[in-house]
């Protein structure tokens, strides 16, 4: 999959499907030649040549000024900064002089199977089978400052991994100001940006913005990957569509702070830089030391943005959760937070969960409000022991094993109230100034300073004393407000420009920790609603929560565009009592997603928990094989059109199954629904009309959904079986 080229210096990464093309130039630069469809065996088509475009180069030695030779232009895989070209570059190093000048140029490189592991943070699975990296060495020019860059091919799916890392053999510490984790540059910059934009019950909504002369940014600076902005986004040429055109898909294996630049140049060339935020970053790296970046993930597609979709789930599900079920059932859900807030008992919960397994529950989850003095959102936080006058925990566990389901409950391991025993016993656990005379609260918490070894070390301690003591089965990792004080007691001043990231590393260490004690329990990821939903967090959960909005209304487009980056199985969906909807409409819109509930159920009349359990039956029956483990394809957007659509179809071809909402009313429309992804020669049997027709008939003149009068908000789960 890796070639060089020595007499070219050409470096090519080729599955077959996509290659990307790297040239060394004589002066030992990296630039880019090639994204795009499978060449191999064209190198010789290239031959470097003089560059006259770019700024002329004065040896000062010899006094000799010349054009730079051999060169393809100006396409470069890692950017110098502050001479010979005025990009954005992906890293910045200032010196002790105070000069930025940062000109890295190669050494040398090796090849091998795999991916090399991070050590601190989530990373893509060493993947020995399916993926082969080359690894080059980058030194700069002046001082012994070493890069290593790191790229990545996979042999089944059109992904490609980008990252860096910088060691400082010098005997002095530098400053690193920024160290992204890629560039790319294209000679074409005709694409539109797709990105997400959003708010907390309104995440991801899709942002289209046709690339300009300019600069345009996706970016958090939030201390989470957040509502705001999301870690996921596409490049798609104008003319590309679901299933045609190119789409270059993005993504970082990271929660915290990011950034992402696309710039159109003068002369009509993109380049863009994406990593981990730099604004307040400032690294302080010892001689000896190294820092690495996250790893980015591309993905390349030329089947438009199905097949850029399709590429970022398998990645997510092969090779980048380590959980050791994400490929497994995940079991239908019932959390109790929407039902009854902070108000329980023992007797309540016990009543809930009898009747939530009236409705196929199979995982009761005691949300919010369990511990410590925790009976509203102002007190409680950080003092995870069970509130023993509220509830009696074994009591409502050894409930849930007599009756056959697991019982799950929720943590929010990062924050303390102020009024809690943590607080009282520890003010320096919280990041900021210790003379600063107000700190900011969010929903009456405040961040832990998760940069503090100490602190992560007290949390962890009092979460393993209770997961000794309650054997629970999932835990709900919440995290519910921003980071604003990004300064650590603990640390000196030369290292304050370290915390934002340090906090992301502690988030890593805790949980990295819980998940090897306890790797039989399934951790859900939420951030009020979705505010933490990125690859960083997949890696430990296999799913999380998606949002607080739960009404069809909004959530279609929640659902819809988040699994344009992120696989539904990862997508935690459930059906409340918001009035608008009835609850079938809710039900199959949670169908697509892992199915849960958040409602009183005990309020459910019969005929209502007669809608849910046929649900739930499907659910039990069809989702691993069909949904979580078969391919998705987006039909028709929610964001462009009165209906939504999305089709799953199984690995063996053999099921499929149809997700059709409208939104408003739709009085005798004609709508032929053509499918996707079927073997064409099959006959299947649809539930819809109870007809059956070959996989050619679905795909070429599709499910006729023709006059149904279909009234606002209503949903239609349609199965397709092999006959
Ligand atoms: C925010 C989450 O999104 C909710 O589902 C719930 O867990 C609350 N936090 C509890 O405080």
């Amino acid at each position: 999959m890796i070639s060089y080229n020595a007499e070219k210096n050409l470096i090519t990464l080729s599955n077959g499907k996509m290659s990307y093309v790297v040239y060394i130039n004589p002066r030992g630069q990296l630039e880019t030649l090639h994204l795009g469809a499978a060449w191999e065996g064209q190198e010789q088509d290239f031959s470097a040549r003089p560059y006259v475009g770019g700024p002329e180069l004065l040896d000062r030695a010899s006094g000799k000024m010349y054009n730079a030779q051999n060169t393809y232009g100006v396409h470069r895989e890692i950017s110098s900064h502050g001479l010979g070209e005025k990009k954005d570059a992906p890293v910045l190093i200032r010196r002790e002089n105070g000069s930025y000048v940062t000109d890295f140029r190669y050494v040398s490189h090796i090849v091998y199977k795999g991916v090399k592991p991070l050590t601190s943070q989530p990373h893509a699975k060493a993947g020995k089978d399916n993926s082969e990296t080359i690894e080059i060495l980058l030194r700069e020019t002046s001082r012994d400052l070493y890069l290593t860059y790191y790229l990545t091919i996979y042999a089944d799916k059109n992904i490609l991994l980008k990252s860096m890392s910088i060691q400082n053999k010098t005997e002095k510490a530098v400053t690193l100001d920024r160290l992204y984790s890629m560039q790319l540059d294209l000679a074409r910059s005709n694409f539109d940006l797709y990105h997400f934009h959003g708010r907390w019950a309104q995440e991801r909504d899709l942002v289209k913005t046709p690339l300009s002369d300019g600069t345009f940014e996706v970016a958090s600076n939030l201390g989470r990957s957040s509502h705001e902005q999301n870690p996921f986004m596409y490049f798609a040429s104008p003319s590309a569509t679901s299933d045609h055109g190119e789409v270059i898909g993005l993504n970082l294996i990271y929660s915290g702070n990011f950034i992402m630049r696309a710039h159109v140049n003068r002369m009509k060339e993109l380049h863009i830089v994406y990593g981990m935020n730099d604004e307040d970053f400032a690294w302080h790296l010892s001689s000896g030391e190294t820092f690495e970046a996250p790893q980015a993930v591309i993905s390349y597609s030329l089947d438009g943005v199905d097949g850029m979709s399709q590429a970022f789930h398998q990645f997510i599900l092969d090779d980048l959760m380590t959980y050791k079920h994400n490929h497994a059932y995940k079991p239908v859900l019932f959390n109790s937070w929407e039902g009854c807030y902070f108000n329980f008992n023992t007797e309540s919960v016990i009543s809930y969960i009898d009747d939530a397994i009236k409705i196929g529950t199979e995982l009761f989850v005691l949300d919010d409000g369990w511990f410590g003095q925790r009976n509203t959102d102002r007190l409680g936080l950080g003092d995870w022991y069970v509130n023993r006058n509220k509830i009696d925990l074994h009591k409502v566990m050894a409930h849930c094993k007599a009756k056959g389901i697991k019982f799950g409950i929720w943590f929010e391991p990062e924050m303390v109230n102020p009024d809690s025993d943590l607080y009282r016993a520890h003010p320096e656990y919280v990041p900021g100034e210790p003379e600063a005379e107000t700190l900011t609260l969010h929903r009456h918490q405040l961040h832990l300073d998760m940069s503090n070894p100490h602190v992560v070390d007290n949390i962890y301690q009092q979460m393993k004393a209770f997961l000794e003591e309650y054997h629970v089965d999932y835990i709900k990792w919440d995290y519910n407000r921003v980071v604003m004080e990004h300064f650590s007691p603990y640390f000196n001043a030369e290292n304050q420009g370290e915390i934002y990231h340090r906090m992301v590393l502690g988030y890593y260490d805790l949980i990295s920790r819980i998940v090897r004690d306890y790797p039989d329990i399934m951790i859900e990821g939420c951030s009020s609603g979705g505010g933490r939903f990125d690859m960083g967090t997949l890696y430990y959960c296999p799913q999380i929560w998606t949002s607080d909005e739960s009404d069809p209304a909004q959530r279609i487009a929640i659902q819809y565009n988040t699994s344009l980056g992120y696989p539904l199985s990862s997508i935690g969906a459930h059906v409340n009592d918001h009035p608008i909807t009835p609850y079938s409409t809710k039900a199959k819109l949670a169908f697509f997603g892992t199915y849960g509930y958040e409602m009183n159920p005990n309020k459910l009349t019969e005929s209502e928990q007669a809608e849910l359990s046929e649900i739930a039956d499907i659910y039990v029956r069809y989702h691993q094989t069909v949904v979580e483990q078969g391919t998705l394809y987006h039909l028709v957007s929610p964001s462009e059109s009165n209906d939504m659509c999305m089709q799953c179809v199984s690995s063996d071809l053999s099921t499929s199954i149809v997700l059709y909402m409208n939104k408003m009313k739709e009085h005798g429309m004609s709508r032929f629904v053509r499918l996707k992804g079927l073997a064409p020669k099959t006959a299947y049997k649809n539930s819809f009309d109870g007809q059956t027709y070959s996989g050619t008939y679905y795909m070429q003149v599709g499910l006729d959904l023709t006059h149904k009068a279909f009234g606002e908000f209503s949903a239609q789960l349609i199965i397709l079986e092999e006959v």
